[in-house]
């Protein structure tokens, strides 16, 4: 343990650059807002200066509107490396984006408030810290505003995402059925990251040309929110996105209070209670046991089994019957393979037919999630769930090595870990298990 942890600080600071953590140093050289909240977390327990660095440098390049880009483009150099690059995402489309900084223009989970919290929990001297924690509330606030003014047409308390990029979970096999209703145009450029990760373990071409597609749209719409919203072919109401963003609602209302913002904390508590209605209203199939995903655009509801189904669990929404559901799913054969002997948990569940075991969100098991799904099961009493999920991230982190993703499936054949490697949530979340 003593080595893990070792190896977990070393693998932070070399991926510290000025002010930030790149998640892997070649295949995501720059700033990932998802990436930055897990990584202070980490940072938070070993060195409380970066943690709460790492935030500003998020909340330096937040939009007019209130958005938190999903990739900030600190540098151009390693643009070499990486596409589709500053260039292509074209922030500067919009008169709302930062004239200092090129970012994307769309955001990334809103995990930025279970953060925070933690971050303050952990501080030492809270007084002393009192103005940077009201000053990041309120970028938050402004950032969750941004999302139910903007991306809540209907007043679901659900908002959308509009690229499939703003999951976190990129080739998720639910936008399959989406991409099988049109056709993107054919791109002509050169991927960097399958220089860096062979092709097998990455999106295939073919989606790449939706994802793209999916830019350049926005991009032509100058990312005005009304006009990409009647036209954009993708917006999705994502279980995962919308737990994320009512658990930090509710951490951020206990952390308004704390810092002495009662306004903000009630309307932290409204937006908590709403988004935990929709979820619970519209996001559940009781047919597969879990929560699940709704096409906005198409109005239809899209059930694959997913980990991300599970997310509920962590902002503690889930009825405990529906949490009886979901602990049996997560330990039938859909999740632990047909010998019932796998790791936990798979992105994608076996019997999906678009499982594959080291194809990026199609059926690898990722560590942040494990982390959020643990603290899930542990709320609502399913503790031995809780600790082979933990276990089982420290076991191949230990056997594999500090991989971005691990194949789910007990068996020689997959030796090592896949995607990038010294990858920084990764090390994070190995510090915040063995806490
Ligand atoms: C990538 O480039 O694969 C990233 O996940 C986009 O956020």
């Amino acid at each position: 343990i003593e080595s893990l942890r070792e190896r977990s600080i070393v693998t932070l600071k070399k991926n510290w650059r000025e002010g930030f953590t790149v998640p892997s140093a070649n295949l995501y050289p720059f700033q990932w807002l998802w990436d930055s909240g897990f990584v202070s977390m980490g940072w938070s327990l070993i060195d409380k200066y970066k943690a709460r660095l790492e935030l500003e440098t998020l909340f330096g390049a937040q939009w007019e509107n209130g958005m938190i880009p999903h990739i900030i483009f600190h540098n151009d150099s390693p643009e070499k490396q990486y596409f589709p690059d500053a260039k292509f995402h074209g922030s500067e489309a919009s008169d709302l984006s930062p004239k200092h900084v090129k970012t994307t223009g769309m955001t990334q989970p809103p995990v930025l408030g279970f953060v925070l919290e933690f971050l303050f929990e952990n501080e030492i001297d809270k007084q002393k810290y009192l103005d940077f924690y009201r000053s990041a509330v309120k970028s938050v606030f402004r950032f969750h505003q941004y999302l139910y003014q903007n991306r809540d047409p209907k007043n679901e308390g659900l908002v959308y995402i509009r690229h499939n990029w703003e999951s976190g979970t990129d080739n998720c096999a639910v936008w399959d059925s989406v991409w099988a209703r049109y056709s993107a145009p054919t791109y002509d450029f050169v991927r960097k990251d399958t220089l860096h990760v062979d092709q097998s373990q990455r999106p295939t071409k073919k989606d790449y040309n939706y994802y793209m597609n999916l830019i350049e749209l926005s991009r032509n719409c100058g990312y005005d929110e009304q006009k990409m919203y009647e036209i954009l072919p993708f917006l999705i109401q994502d279980p995962l996105f919308n737990s994320i963003l009512a658990k930090s609602n509710q951490c951020l209302s206990r952390l308004s209070n704390a810092l002495d913002l009662p306004e903000l904390s009630v309307q932290f508590d409204e937006w908590y209670a709403k988004t935990a209605h929709g979820i619970n209203t519209k996001l559940f199939d009781d047919v597969l046991g879990q929560y699940t995903y709704f096409d906005l655009k198409n109005n239809v509801q899209i059930s694959e089994p997913t980990a991300m189904g599970f997310a509920p669990l962590f902002a503690g929404i889930a009825s405990e019957e529906r949490a009886n559901k979901m602990a049996e799913l997560i330990l039938s054969k859909h999740f632990l393979g047909e010998n019932l002997d796998g790791y936990l948990c798979p992105s994608l569940g076996y019997s999906s037919s678009a499982f594959d075991p080291v194809r990026y969100w199609r059926g690898p098991i990722w560590p942040h999630i494990n982390w959020l799904l643990a603290i899930g099961f542990k709320q609502y009493g399913f503790l031995e769930i809780a600790e082979k999920l933990r276990n089982d991230i420290i076991e191949l982190s230990v056997k594999k090595g500090f991989y971005e993703y691990f194949s789910p499936i007990k068996s020689e054949e997959f030796k090592i870990g896949y995607g990038g490697e010294d990858f920084s949530w990764t090390a994070a979340i190995l510090l915040l298990i063995m806490e």
